[in-house]
């Protein structure tokens, strides 16, 4: 017979163990360093006779969405041990914890996902798309004449967490889908080993330097074999962005680069004078799920003023079922409860995507998703979800 419920304090540390065993992982960090960020009261667990077999927690954490930031149930270490799979362990906790979510009066909720096919079917919707990139080191000439009047800078560990926060809330500034990562994170990054020992594998910080002497920019990188990885670069000006890329460009012994998490509205690939030779792919970044849709809509921003009657299908949630009046505006938004005839219908996952400004109401259209029901609803809802930068997840929390 399976139980499910929240841990106890002493049972944090079992609870960590079955973590890494279902993830396959070694448990590297000492649990006792991550109990001060677990809140037990929102962790959940299933026992297998006295044993954790499963479990999932979330946390409070501040997430930006179109036009404002607002906290967020974060959804993490979510886990069921090899030994209990594919017997709806996972659903089971995923359906408690949206109720939990929702008495709890969080209308928004965000996680990533391991496998792309999971979260769907509890709601979730992409909210924020991001590219991995290759380049060869002879293809990346600027198609524009390049100067610098600033200098680069390497930064010592323990001093990360001075200026670099400031230049990624700069850096970020406006754009949906950015989890500000809390002091306390730079502050553990700052003293891991792979920081402290460099070398071989190593990763490397690298700042730039207006001539004024203001940190505008940032990058973070390792070396693997020939290959120069930027784990991060931020750059608030677009001097510091061709700065910094030409610095990792450049550096010796190196004849390729590759970037992991780059927006896709990213200006490098127009600076390129042969753009074609960075190789792109894209992936989803942060999942998102509106636990209440009529308190996340009131929430955002939007571009252009309109109204909507918009009918949503959401199976898991009783509350989010039916049509919802929105007026939107730049400076707010009110949304009710309707018993008008709907403009456009759709799924709670597919308006958690267009919610974020990840994808048109237009192509979700296109792609069977979306039904117009009242002519020119979808220009009308594209015009007032649009969003001046696409969405972006540059760290996860
Ligand atoms: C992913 C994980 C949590 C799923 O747990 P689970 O208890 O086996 O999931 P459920 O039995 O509730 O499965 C629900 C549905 O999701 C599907 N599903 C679950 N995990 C899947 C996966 N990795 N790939 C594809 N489908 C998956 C199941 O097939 C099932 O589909 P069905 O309803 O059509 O039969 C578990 O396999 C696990 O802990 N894996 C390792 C760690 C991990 O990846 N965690 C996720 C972090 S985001």
């Amino acid at each position: 017979m399976l139980e499910m419920r929240s841990i106890t304090p002493d049972e944090f540390v079992q609870w960590t163990r079955a973590e890494a065993r279902a993830h396959g992982n070694r448990l590297d960090d000492d649990p006792e360093m991550l109990r001060p960020h677990f809140d037990l009261d929102r962790s959940i667990a299933v026992f297998d006779q006295g044993e954790i077999v499963g479990g999932a927690h979330s946390h409070r954490i501040e997430m930006s969405i179109p036009g404002a930031s607002m906290v967020i149930a974060g959804v993490a270490n979510i886990a069921v041990q090899p030994t209990h799979t594919r017997q709806g362990l996972m659903t089971r906790m995923m359906h408690h914890q949206i109720n939990d979510l929702h008495e709890r009066g969080e209308p928004l909720a965000a996680l990533f996902a391991s496998e792309s096919i999971i979260y769907r079917r509890f709601g979730y919707g992409i909210g924020s798309l991001h590219e991995r990139w290759t380049i060869d080191r002879q293809h990346t000439g600027f198609s524009r004449p390049y100067d610098s009047h600033g200098r680069i800078v390497f930064v010592d560990p323990v001093d990360i967490t001075k200026e670099l926060p400031g230049v990624f809330r700069r850096t970020t500034m406006d754009r949906p889908g950015v989890f500000q990562r809390p002091l306390h994170q730079w502050e553990r990054d700052s003293q891991a080993p792979e920081h402290t020992h460099g070398g071989q594998g190593g990763l490397f910080y690298a700042a730039y330097y207006e001539d004024g002497g203001s940190v505008d920019g940032y990058v973070t990188y390792r070396i693997a074999g020939a290959n120069l990885v930027v784990n991060e670069l931020m750059a608030a000006t677009k001097e510091a962005n061709s700065a910094l890329w030409r610095f990792c460009f450049d550096v010796d012994r190196t004849n390729s680069t590759e970037a992991l998490k780059r927006p896709v509205d990213d200006p490098l690939p127009w600076m390129l004078a042969d753009p074609r030779r960075l190789q792109r792919s894209i992936r989803d970044g942060v999942w998102v799920r509106l636990i209440d849709v009529a308190a996340a809509l009131k929430l955002r921003r939007y571009m252009e003023s309109g109204r909507l009657v918009l009918e949503v299908n959401d199976e898991l949630c009783p509350w989010n079922e039916g049509r919802f009046e929105l007026a939107g505006s730049p400076d707010g938004a009110e949304c009710r409860v309707s018993s008008s005839s709907p403009d456009l219908v759709l799924g709670v996952s597919d308006l958690a995507s267009a919610y974020m400004g990840a994808v048109s109401f237009s192509t979700l259209s296109r792609a069977g998703l979306v039904d117009e029901r009242t002519p020119g609803a979808l220009l009308r809802a594209d015009c007032m979800f649009a969003v001046q930068y696409p969405p972006w997840t540059p760290c996860n929390f």
